[in-house]
């Protein structure tokens, strides 16, 4: 019986044209041809992103919204451009609700210092989940800290999903901080669920959409957030590059993070005073190169994914995702048949990320082994070390997919890995 992911696959989906736009798929890797799954750390970069930031450089390379000159317009209509794009992509209202940060990681410290002082005082609570990123937990302890507010924890189950019913919301919860996918996991949260739950008691929501936004339609205004922080490399784009989505009347109240250069309309030595949104937030010269890239790279995702997505009956996943869930499934399976592996995080709903550990068999170990057949995975805790603790596990080995990956490199890895077991056991 097929499901709708397989009519997307069978109809449009050329994994071996997909394949051709990625010029290090051509590469050895200790001798052997790249298996890349690491792409939850970082994705590999198509050959037009990699044009679009070269060509910045080579051809209108000059500040933005500074000069009269003309490779200064050129070079700020082709980031604002950039932003138009993200704005469409994500289906936000207006382009000044796209901030651009250097990743999640700046995007979830903007939204924590500045929320912070505006919203905490003694005594109130922070909401995140036993399954964020480090990104997503420790500028909240920071900014509780700073404002003697407490953090407090949605817990996990052992499919590794949110127990919705211990989500501890009371009448001094200011902000929900969650993540929209787990990075170590694969789990897609119901943040749309939560999030209108949150509203209603008037909740500041913010999510970590690091990991959803290669593989999932993000639209922030149907899922109703205050803020949406996604990096631009984990989605085909350049590293150095992400954008904070913020509600405009939010955004509006927000005070400014980082203090410098475009962020001010005036400035005295008593006192300045802030630029319109979205400027106040982007102090300095940003990555130029890096945005127009990160355009370039959402423009080639619509191009090559979403024209797929539209076309199928699926609402929620990209045709990427689509094709990545047979390879989890096909990995889930065979993986299992290794005597003492176990996959952790076993969710209904996730996208093509896989972490297991196998007994008497150290996850760097194995990576290492599985390195010198070329093939990448990250091994470790992934930057989630109270999930770690929640599954009793150092780390694990995780293998997480991408658009171009295809069955046979699967087959490769579960090769790799029952010889890995062979050796080190
Ligand atoms: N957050 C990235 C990962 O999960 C680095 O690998």
């Amino acid at each position: 019986m097929s499901t709708k992911a397989d009519t997307v696959v069978k109809k449009g989906y050329n994994v071996e044209e997909i394949r051709a736009q990625f010029p290090i798929l051509k590469e050895l890797v200790n001798g052997k041809p790249l298996v890349y799954f690491d792409n939850a750390a970082t994705s590999q970069k198509p050959r037009r992103v990699i044009k679009a930031e070269s060509a910045y450089y080579a051809t209108i390379n000059a500040n933005v919204h500074r000069g009269v000159h003309t490779l200064s317009t050129k070079a700020t209509e082709a980031q604002e451009a950039a932003r138009e794009t993200i704005r469409k992509h994500i289906n936000a209202k207006h382009a000044h609700e796209v901030i651009f940060t250097s990743g999640t990681t700046a995007g979830i410290n903007l939204a924590a210092m500045s929320l912070g002082q505006l919203l905490l005082k003694k005594g109130d609570e922070v909401v995140i989940s036993g399954m964020e990123h480090h990104s997503n937990i420790v500028p909240w302890q920071l900014a509780c800290e700073w404002h003697g507010a407490k953090l407090k924890l949605i817990p996990i189950t052992d499919s590794g999903e949110w127990d919705l019913k211990q989500v501890p919301f009371s009448d001094k919860t200011r902000i929900l901080a969650i993540s929209h996918v787990s990075n170590t996991l694969g789990t897609i949260n119901p943040v749309k669920e939560l999030i209108a739950e949150a509203r209603k008691r008037g909740i500041i929501t913010v999510v970590d959409g690091a990991q959803a936004i290669a593989h999932l339609n993000v639209d922030v205004q149907d899922l109703g957030c205050d803020l949406y922080a996604f990096s631009g490399h984990k989605a085909y784009g350049p590293t150095g590059t992400g954008v904070l989505y913020g509600r405009e009347e939010l955004l509006e109240r927000m005070p400014p993070w980082q203090g410098g250069g475009e962020m001010i309309d005036t400035v005295t030595l008593e006192k300045s005073t802030w630029a319109r949104l979205p400027f106040k937030f982007e102090a300095g010269t940003p990555h130029i190169a890096g945005i127009i890239g990160l355009g370039e790279a959402i423009r080639w995702m619509e191009d090559y994914d979403f024209a797929f997505a539209k076309a199928s009956a699926e609402q929620c996943k990209s045709a990427f995702a689509a094709h990545e869930h047979l390879l989890l499934e096909h990995a889930s399976k065979e993986l299992l048949t290794i005597d003492g592996l176990r996959i952790i995080g076993t969710a209904k709903e996730k996208v093509g990320v896989i972490s297991f550990v196998i007994d008497g068999v150290h996850h760097y170990d194995l990576g290492t082994l599985l390195d010198q057949q070329g093939i990448a995975v990250r091994t470790g805790h992934h930057c989630t070390q109270p999930l770690m603790d929640h599954f009793g596990v150092s780390g694990t080995t995780r293998a997480s997919f991408a658009c171009f990956n295809t069955i046979a490199e699967v087959d490769a890895m579960v090769d790799g890995v029952k010889k890995g077991v062979n050796m080190l056991r």
